[in-house]
């Protein structure tokens, strides 16, 4: 072994064991400064040295970006689902099902159940090798890429004997070559809660629940999208020919001294007393944790007791879930009032008597649209259930309609926008009404001048929601043109706001006439234009007048542009208004066509062509890369097909792709080659 590859081993170590004690354990070793600096050692090291890339190595936990497509694998063992009870009497059945089929005395390992996305990691020889999702139970996508960005998963077991001495109550167990373990990836309710005010600012569809946020996040195409996402999980179950254990709480034992998170509410009960107990202490305590969970899961403890009770066709014998009772609250429905999204969305929200549910009082509850209200055959007055499951907002889950007033009068959506009076109209398909009058209804004004100044749009500084609604309400901007008529005196005289913010607002707004063309259009907030459509469209037609002008086929006919996009921009275009704010923000000075000197680099050298990058590289990032890629006309894709047009080969490419490649017979080019090809028709 040489010196640079010990070096990089011992490095890889170091920091595998910070990391455990950092996320696992929750116990620093050390300050996140010395961390960084170590791990832009061994970043260096490695990147001098690529013939040790590891999969595996600590640097591997922000991701790659190149999007993937997932790949489905057989399970070894069939990820089955369990039971449900919902009481103390079906938990009582269980116990007394199992003491009389084993006839022997047993205990039951009480678990928490937490409410995630199931996840199978396989390891061999102490290295994670693959990542599966529960998929149909039989086979599920590999999601390996996007796993090793958890940081709770350990990429590499812990076998260091001074490791397992650190924690002197883990016993000092040999790791089985090979086997798995199963577990829950979450979304911690914190992140959660983050994302989706993110989320909100960006305009993007919010995630329910965490659960739901979770499976979304695993399911990402790019894995450094992942690693910021910052996901947690747990494991409960191990698998394998040759496990450390003879009982399931011997094997989770070992598999926390091996670097797995085990949840620390995991109980071992010699009595059905002991179970009940367990039940009532966490159904409370359960509201104190950090992640979601919906139940507890009682497990027979004994391998072989387990082996001895088997399986139904769905579920094992010797497990089963208690499910927690979503908290539920009577109460009164006042009224409805509908709110009006900055798309023109009419959200219905139930005014409520107040009422104490899971901690909060609860006065408004949403009912989502027309349908719902319908469905539920809502009446002022009614008597109404309200859960709040695992979503932020509580909902209405039902009507006690046997106590409804005779006289009662149905609750019918409203046929007018409440805040501009226009008719309002319900596409066909949709299940939301809209306020069609964009220009003019001012929460729609005021949604768009917000939208336009978030991060990813024009990123104004210093301009929130509420300092644009009082702009707005003291007439001193009354679309997005005006913003930039803005003057410090205006801005120092609203409340709240000092000179230094003022300034600061100026200058912001100021260099935002830089903003690349792509983004302006985004920020124009017209519906369908997301990110991605407008950096599109920016690429393919160059500037505002082209866009302008093409026709709903023209737009068509680019790559990625269906026909709802197409004609939301081509009705935004026809419209007076829009024509003249487009016009007013070119006068201001704001980017209307794609850069000159972008263009004049790009070339149509990679014209149709469908490029995948694969291994590492010396002289450009894989962004960069990327970038290239489209700036040159081609598309820059994820796995190997028949239509890969070559493969930008860097060092240590998988073996896998390698294979692939040859069998299909996909050239590859070396980035030195590639870098040829696009200057030989630049000139
Ligand atoms: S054990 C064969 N333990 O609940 C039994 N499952 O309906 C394997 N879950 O798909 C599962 N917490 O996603 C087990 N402590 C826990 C759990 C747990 C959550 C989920 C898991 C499984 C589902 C069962």
């Amino acid at each position: 072994m040489t010196n640079i590859e010990q070096q990089i081993l011992a490095l890889r170590e170091q920091l595998n064991n910070y990391n455990y004690h950092y996320y696992v354990l929750s116990q620093p070793l050390i300050s996140d400064f010395e961390f960084d600096k170590l791990l832009a050692e061994l970043q260096q090291l490695e990147k001098e040295n690529p013939q040790f890339f590891d999969p595996n190595s600590p640097t591997q936990r922000v991701g790659s970006d190149i999007n993937q497509n997932f790949t489905q694998v057989k399970h070894q063992y069939p990820m089955l689902s369990l039971g449900n009870t919902y009481n103390e009497a079906e938990v009582a059945d269980f116990y007394n099902r199992v003491a009389k089929a084993l006839n022997a005395p047993f205990e039951i390992v009480c678990e928490l159940k937490y409410d995630g996305t199931s996840i199978s990691l396989i390891y061999e020889n102490g290295e994670l090798v693959r990542a599966v999702t529960r998929g149909d139970g039989e086979k599920g996508d590999d999601v390996t890429a996007n796993v090793r960005t958890i940081r709770t998963i350990p990429l590499t077991l812990n076998t260091s004997t001074h490791r397992l001495t650190e924690s002197p109550n883990h016993p000092c167990i040999e790791i089985p070559d090979k086997f798995e373990i199963r577990g829950e990836i979450l979304m911690p309710w914190k992140v959660f809660e983050d994302l989706n005010k993110e989320r909100e600012a960006q305009e993007e569809p919010l995630f329910a629940n965490p659960r739901n946020a979770a499976s979304g996040t695993i399911k990402l195409q790019n894995p450094s999208e992942v690693a910021k996402r910052k996901l947690d999980a747990y494991l409960y179950y191990m698998l394998g020919e040759n496990l450390p254990a003879n009982t399931h709480s011997g094997c989770l034992q070992a598999a926390s001294a091996y670097g797995f998170k085990i949840s620390d509410a995991v109980k071992v009960c010699k009595t059905l007393q002991e179970v009940m107990d367990y039940i009532k202490y966490w159904d409370t305590e359960r509201k104190n944790l950090p992640v979601a969970t919906d139940g507890i899961v009682l497990k027979v403890n004994d391998l072989t007791q387990q082996k001895n009770l088997g399986y139904t066709a769905k579920s094992p014998r010797w497990a089963i879930a208690y499910k927690f009772q979503a908290e539920k609250a009577l109460t009164t429905l006042l009224s409805v009032s509908y709110q009006v999204g900055r798309t023109g969305a009419i959200t219905p929200v139930a005014n409520l008597v107040p009422v104490q549910l899971s901690g909060t009082v609860v006065k408004r509850a949403s009912l989502h649209n027309a349908d719902i209200i319908e469905g539920l055959d809502l009446h002022i007055g009614d008597k109404v259930y309200v859960e709040k499951g695992g979503e932020i907002i509580p909902k209405i889950t039902g009507v006690e309609a046997s106590i409804r007033d005779l006289f009662a009068e149905k609750v019918q959506f409203i046929t007018h926008c409440p805040e501009c009076g226009t008719a309002l109209v319900r596409d066909e398909g949709e299940a939301a009404h809209y306020c069609p009058n964009e220009a003019h209804c001012p929460p729609q004004i005021k949604g768009k001048m917000v939208h336009f100044v978030s991060r990813k749009a024009m990123n104004i500084d210093g301009l929130g929601e509420e300092t644009i609604d009082l702009l707005y309400r003291n007439g001193l901007a009354r679309n997005i043109a005006d913003l930039y008529s803005l003057k410090l005196i205006d801005l120092s005289l609203l409340e709240r706001m000092g000179e230094k913010s003022g300034r600061r607002i100026l200058k912001s707004l100021e260099s935002s006439k830089q903003v690349p063309f792509a983004r302006v259009l985004f920020a124009l907030g017209i519906r369908y234009v997301g990110e991605t459509v407008a950096k599109r469209l920016s690429a393919k037609l160059k500037s505002m007048e082209a866009l302008m002008q093409a026709s709903v086929e023209e737009l068509m006919s680019i790559d990625e542009i269906g026909e709802s996009i197409a004609q939301s921009l081509v009705a935004y275009f026809a419209q007076e208004e829009n024509k003249k704010l487009i016009a007013d923000l070119q006068e201001i000075g704001l980017q209307m066509a794609v850069d000159e000197q972008m263009q004049v680099a790009g070339s149509e050298a990679l014209k149709g062509k469908t490029i995948v990058i694969s291994g590492t590289f010396t002289q450009h990032s894989r962004d960069e890369l990327k970038a290239l890629i489209e700036l040159h006309g081609g598309k820059n894709t994820g796995s190997i097909s028949k239509n890969t047009s070559f493969i930008l080969a860097g060092e240590n490419m998988g073996p896998a792709k390698a294979e692939k490649a040859a069998q299909l017979g996909v050239p590859m080019l070396s980035e030195q080659e590639f870098l040829s090809l696009i200057e030989q028709n630049n000139v």
